[in-house]
């Protein structure tokens, strides 16, 4: 058990929501492994490693430098007086003495742990102002390191990601902004919540170990459940479409619902639009890549009404839903929402019930409102050839 540190006093205060300094969590706290022996580790093809070497600040691309492993064994003696520092994940899975010092974080479930990470390195080494989406303990093992943080944590959905170098793994912050800071010692353990922007900076020669919590994520948990889901369902059951809905040609069911409850299992929800979500995937193409079509500016494309032929490309899919106050169209996959009314929805009939069609069939909609809009976007969804 970690020393100064109440697990309920945690949970209710700290946990997911502020940083804590445990000071003198583990009183005389002896790494298992030298440092020697955790850097030996990284000359290993099974062993992740990353060697970060610094400028004095971090502000350009040349301040920044990761090398990753396996090293060979005279890496570490040409580093010169550059800042570095090693990275060394998953040392638990290494060494059973490390692995036991997950003991001391027993108030947290097993399953909860992603890894113990070894990062070791000399004065004035670190890794660079960042964030991670995950809970970490850090455990200063010998010599001391200052730790930054920000006041409160970022949200991921708000997160723009101002980074200062782009292309790196650990994405370096530009609007970096502490406000706390906490020195750790030897046997001090420091809690930083997920989401909160830290940046460890050597004081001396250094070892500190790395509890990492990670949480599966809400999509790879769906993904998960959908996977078994899908186990059960055989991959030839099909909709079992109810012909009593069905409407016009181009038509997607207003009763759609009866034919997909029909065929869906009830351990799981329909989708919230059931009909737009069926007029993309039906309209999506299924076999043919569309051949880009010739350019025509919209006054073009109005001209042509008189005096061209417009076909439907063969290889198009097109269909449409009359809504309540509108009506989707749906072409190849992509969906317009157009204003509800009789002259839209017999223009619908037009270009949507018929697989064939000429321009002279589209001029008595020539003074209705949004006709350029809807050409273009059957004309930009490679929908129609035409003929001059
Ligand atoms: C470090 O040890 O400096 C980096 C560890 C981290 O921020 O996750
Ligand atoms: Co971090």
């Amino acid at each position: 058990m970690l020393q100064n540190f109440d697990s309920t006093d945690f949970f209710n205060h700290y946990w997911q929501k502020k940083p804590l300094l445990i000071k003198g969590a583990i009183p005389h706290f002896q790494s298992p492994l030298e440092r020697d022996e955790l850097a030996s580790l990284s000359l290993e093809e099974f062993a992740q490693s990353r060697l970060v070497l610094t400028g004095d600040k971090i502000e350009k691309k040349e301040d920044y430098l990761v090398e990753h492993g396996p090293f060979l064994p005279d890496r570490f003696e040409s580093l010169g007086t550059k800042n570095w520092n090693l990275l060394i994940q998953e040392v638990d899975h290494w060494s059973e003495e490390i692995l036991h010092l997950r003991n001391y974080f027993s108030f947290i479930p097993h399953w909860r742990f992603d890894d113990v990470m070894a990062s070791l390195g000399v004065s004035g080494g670190q890794v660079g102002a960042h964030l991670d989406w995950y809970d970490v303990f850090i455990l200063q093992a010998e010599g001391t390191k200052q730790w930054l943080l920000e006041e409160r944590p970022r949200s991921f959905e708000k997160f723009e990601g101002k980074h200062i170098i782009e292309d790196l793994e650990v994405k370096l912050l530009s609007d970096f902004s502490p406000k706390l800071e906490f020195n750790l010692e030897p046997g001090d353990v420091l809690y930083i919540p997920i989401g909160y922007a830290h940046q460890g900076i050597n004081n001396s020669t250094c070892l500190s170990y790395s509890f990492g919590l990670r949480a599966p994520t809400l999509r790879d948990m769906i993904v998960e459940h959908l996977k078994s889901e899908l186990e059960v369902i055989h991959e030839d059951e099909r909709l079992k479409d109810d012909p009593s809905t069905w409407q016009r040609p181009g038509q997607i069911p207003e009763n759609l619902v009866v034919s997909l409850l029909k065929t869906w299992p009830k351990s799981l929800t329909l989708p919230t639009n059931p009909q737009l979500w069926f007029g993309k995937l039906v309209t999506t193409p299924m076999r043919h890549e569309l051949s880009a079509v010739a350019e025509h500016s919209d006054e073009e494309l109005m001209t042509l009404l008189h005096n061209g032929d417009f076909f439907r490309n063969p290889h198009a899919r097109v269909a449409y839903y009359l809504g309540e106050k509108s009506i989707s169209l749906f072409a190849n996959g992509e969906r317009l929402s157009l204003e509800r009314n009789p002259t839209m929805t017999k223009l619908m009939e037009v270009i949507c019930d018929q697989l064939n069609f000429d321009g002279q069939d589209l001029l008595p909609f020539v003074k209705m409102d949004g006709l350029k809009l809807l050409l273009r976007f059957l004309y930009e969804q490679q929908t129609l050839l035409i003929e001059e």
